[in-house]
């Protein structure tokens, strides 16, 4: 089990400026954490590169970008990005002639799913596939950024990867009620993680989440042992989620998100850092607070823990700039509201005897209960329609503030070489906004 290791401190170390490399090893989306990261890079003049996880043409097999995706996506970035598909996992991989994990689970049924049974060599067959097809690809991608890095520059890899939900029609039917259903559209993650169509999902986020993390190591190696070679600096890091900290009845306490079914996955990608670091790699894991992006928006009242930070902001020696985000989130709430109402009402689920029994970090990740997903979704909901404008939510706000905050600790954080992983809570991201914002 991994021990609760929080950054306590605002690091300040540097060792990058113009003209090193900041490599992103994921896709860049509007509201996703790495842009935090982005931002830090791009202040100290680096030179930023990308991949891309290419695209799946009408049959489903992958392929590069085409010429204008190739040009818009190199826009939003403002960098160069190496053409060559890394879509990780394996849900459409076979060896030639055998059908893929998703062919195999076409069949499968809303009212059948948890009896169906998978012939587990096959599905071992395309595993070995698809990280064949993904580690030969990383090697073709990572040589072509070595050539874009100039003797003597340090290197910083930035992973972001995570997913691997295949695209099962009845799993996503089974997706939605595990993480956004309640009452009589309840649906227990337990079921699915006993379920062969549950372990083969679990063994997918492995390959997308964690495992991709070692093999951008390994890819990279060439491109470490020259930057070394040469005195320049080579940093790792990667998006890790195992609970956050967050301010309960005003001391801060560990909560998560419950069921995270990626948990298992995050687990393994924060021993591969530890690995790496045995190694002398520095690879760290930044375990950071629950924000909304387009990957997390499935798991409907994962977005609660973000109101404390607006209490955390305060308790941190938060000024001007700190009332000025309370009354950001007041204007987007309806009439008659008060944002101090609403704090309350987070408070009130914290405490809840239903929520209370799930801060268990021992016990991480747990199993979803009917009680739960009553007390969670409904808050959520409720919450929800006290805004003015469903579009404009208080937690967009905050997520824009969690991942401002955590660019510069992740940047200067890799740059002190503190530890494999690191939990980034909500009392030094508080810290690192009103430190940003004097
Ligand atoms: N959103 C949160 O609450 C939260 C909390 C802690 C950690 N994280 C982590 O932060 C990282 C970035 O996520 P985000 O929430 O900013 O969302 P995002 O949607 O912006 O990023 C997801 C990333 O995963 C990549 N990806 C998805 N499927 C892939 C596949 N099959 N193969 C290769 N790459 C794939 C995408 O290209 C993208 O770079 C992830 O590792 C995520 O787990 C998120």
């Amino acid at each position: 089990m991994t021990e609760l290791t929080p950054l306590r401190h605002i690091p300040t170390a540097n060792v990058f400026r113009k003209g090193d490399v900041f490599v992103l090893f994921g896709e860049l989306f509007g509201r996703g954490y790495v842009n935090g990261l982005i931002d830090e890079a791009r202040d100290a003049g680096m030179t930023i590169v990308g991949i891309t996880v290419g695209r799946r043409d009408e049959s489903g097999a992958l392929r590069a970008l085409t010429a204008e995706e190739h040009a818009e996506a190199e826009e939003k970035l403002g960098g160069r990005i190496i053409n060559v598909p890394l879509m990780a996992g394996f849900d459409m991989d076979a060896p030639e002639g055998e059908q893929n994990p998703t062919e195999l689970l076409a069949g499968v049924k809303l009212k059948t799913w948890q009896e169906d049974k998978l012939d587990w060599e096959k599905i071992e067959r395309c595993r070995e596939a698809g990280v064949r097809r993904f580690t030969t690809s990383a090697a073709q991608a990572m040589a072509e950024i070595d050539k874009l890095i100039p003797e003597g520059a340090n290197v910083f890899f930035a992973h972001t990867m995570a997913g691997g939900i295949p695209k099962i029609k009845a799993f996503l039917a089974i997706a939605n009620r595990i993480y956004k259903g309640r009452g009589e559209r309840f649906e227990s993650s337990r079921a699915l993680l006993d379920s062969d169509l549950g372990k083969l999902i679990l063994m997918n986020f492995d390959e997308v989440t964690a495992n991709t993390l070692k093999y951008l190591l390994d890819a990279s190696a060439p491109i470490r042992e020259r930057v070394t070679k040469a005195g320049g600096e080579v940093r790792y890091t990667a998006y890790g989620y195992h609970g956050t900290e967050i301010l309960i009845g005003g001391e801060y306490q560990w909560q998560t998100y419950t069921n995270y079914t990626q948990g298992y996955a995050k687990m393994r990608l924060e021993s591969i850092a530890e690995a790496a670091w045995q190694q002398g790699i520095a690879a760290t894991v930044f375990n950071c607070p629950e924000i909304r992006t387009n990957s997390s928006d499935i798991f409907v009242g994962v977005e609660l823990s973000l109101f404390p930070l607006l209490t955390a902001l305060k308790k941190e020696g938060g000024g001007e700039w700190a009332e000025k985000q309370w009354a950001i989130c007041q204007e987007l709430l309806g009439e008659g509201t008060s944002l101090q109402s609403l704090l309350d009402t987070i408070e009130k689920y914290n405490n809840d005897a239903t929520s209370a029994q799930f801060r268990n970090f021992e016990a991480w990740p747990m199993d979803n209960t009917p009680a739960l997903a009553d007390v969670m979704i409904g808050t959520s909901e409720a919450i929800t329609d006290l805004h003015k404008d469903r579009k404009a939510l208080i937690t967009d706000h905050l997520s824009s503030l969690v991942l401002e905050g955590a660019g510069p600790l992740m940047f200067h954080g890799a740059s002190e070489r503190i530890a494999p992983v690191l939990w980034l809570n909500h009392d030094i991201i508080a810290r690192q906004l009103n430190a940003l914002h004097p």
